[in-house]
């Protein structure tokens, strides 16, 4: 059977993740190699040094390639910052032709007046996706072609990026010989990682909380409501915990990663009261977990003001799913459901065929499904249709190539 090479390069704010695979015709996913390393030269999920982030970048790609046994030629790249912003848009057409039959063309024409909306001049448009379209009234429909009509509408969500932010990503990748095969927005990646398919029918928020940046995404009706970027996440609770407890920023991290747990109801516990010693620092426990708590409620609630609407549990019905690394402290999700008062739990990414063992942690939910994004979005079942990719990659190309 014949099987194509697919990779994903994931440059987050903390580590860089390369993913190489190939997959068959029927589907079927191989991991063949993954490259993990430390990241350097991003602040905030941005490229501020182009030289230091491409040597991360080249290190990562080095060592999948060295356990895939071949080159990497081209690769899907995840894209975040506070830069992004997104709208929902209208817009309508008339098919005019004797036969009144949409074509691809059709759905071309209206998608391009669904992107005109207005973008500040150093901004462009990086996704159009298609939410629904309408014929002659008829709402709900996810593919018009061949159906017969004289109006088509389409209700779209668009995202557009600052061009020179995305630029300088596009610099270090291109600069190391690989190719862009698409640029695709952090949370929709991880959103394909790992949401559930009635999770998205359902209505659903996942909110990846990594390094430098929370990436949120709304799904509801299989499509996409709204997307946005929180410059709130790992970094600003190990930034806490420094300066609480006059700790160098390293110790930080290190005593967040190993003792932090917010779980509720530890009072009770004999192991509240103890003192942590780490390099000769000694911390108390109960005042890291406070530090470390009250960080993370204020986040759930600058993600939960995220919401279009406050009927929380009629519009989110699914609830929240929070992914990314600090996804991994203890007692996040039992936390965050007591302030967002809907079902909270915890998204690893899929499993994955082949050497993807380590990537079973929520750090890499968009590192997955980076490399799950074109599988996933030429199938049926996809909330993206194939043709809103295929109008995307070719706008992607030509403004940020
Ligand atoms: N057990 C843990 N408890 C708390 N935080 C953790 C834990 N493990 C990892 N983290 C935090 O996860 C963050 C890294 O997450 P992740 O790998 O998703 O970030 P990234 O993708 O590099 O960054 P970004 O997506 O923001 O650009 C760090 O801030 C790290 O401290
Ligand atoms: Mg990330």
């Amino acid at each position: 059977m014949k099987r194509t090479k697919v990779g994903a390069i994931d440059v987050g704010t903390t580590k860089v993740c390369t993913i190489m695979g190939d997959v068959d015709t029927e589907g079927g996913l191989r991991v063949l190699g993954v490259g993990i390393g430390p990241s350097q030269g991003l602040q905030k999920g941005l490229v501020v040094n182009v030289n230091e982030a491409k040597e991360a970048i080249r290190e990562s790609i080095k060592k999948a390639e060295r356990t895939a046994g071949y080159k990497m030629e081209s690769a899907y790249i995840g894209v975040t910052g506070r830069h992004i912003s997104s709208v929902n848009n209208h817009g309508v057409i008339a098919i005019t032709r004797g036969d009144q039959l949409v074509r691809p063309a059709d759905l071309r024409r209206v998608l391009q007046v669904a992107r005109s909306v207005k973008v500040p001049s150093d901004h462009k448009v990086l996704h159009v996706i298609p939410r629904q379209y309408v014929v002659d009234g008829q709402e709900g429909v996810k593919n018009p072609v061949g159906m017969h009509g004289f109006r088509l509408d389409v209700e779209a969500h668009i995202i557009t990026a600052a061009v020179t932010s995305v630029q300088n990503l596009t610099k270090c990748i291109r600069g190391l010989g690989i190719e862009i095969d698409d640029l695709v927005m952090e949370p929709l990646a991880s959103a394909e990682a790992c949401l559930s398919e009635e999770e998205r029918m359902d209505g659903v928020m996942i909110a990846d909380i990594g390094g430098g940046t929370t990436d949120i995404a709304v799904l509801k009706d299989d499509t996409i409501c709204h997307t946005s970027v929180l410059p709130v996440a790992g970094h600003l609770v190990t930034r806490d915990i420094s300066v609480g407890l006059g700790l160098s920023p390293e110790l930080a991290e290190q005593m967040k990663k190993k003792y932090g747990n917010i779980s509720l109801n530890q009072e009770t516990s004999i192991d509240a009261d103890r003192t942590l010693t780490e390099d000769g620092h000694a911390v108390s426990y109960r005042d890291l977990s406070e530090i470390i708590r009250i960080r993370v409620e204020e986040l759930v609630r600058l993600i939960m003001m995220e919401l279009p609407r406050t009927d929380f549990d009629k519009f989110i019905p699914a609830g929240l799913v929070l992914t990314g690394g600090s996804a991994n402290l203890p007692g996040i999700a039992e936390v965050a459901q007591e302030i967002a008062r809907v079902p909270v739990r915890v998204g690893e990414p899929v499993s994955l065929y082949g050497v993807a063992d380590t990537l079973r942690d929520p750090a890499y939910a968009t590192s997955v499904g980076l490399l799950l994004w074109k599988l996933r979005n030429q199938s049926v079942h996809t909330w993206v249709p194939q043709s809103g990719i295929r109008h995307t990659l070719s706008q992607v190309f030509r403004i940020f190539g």
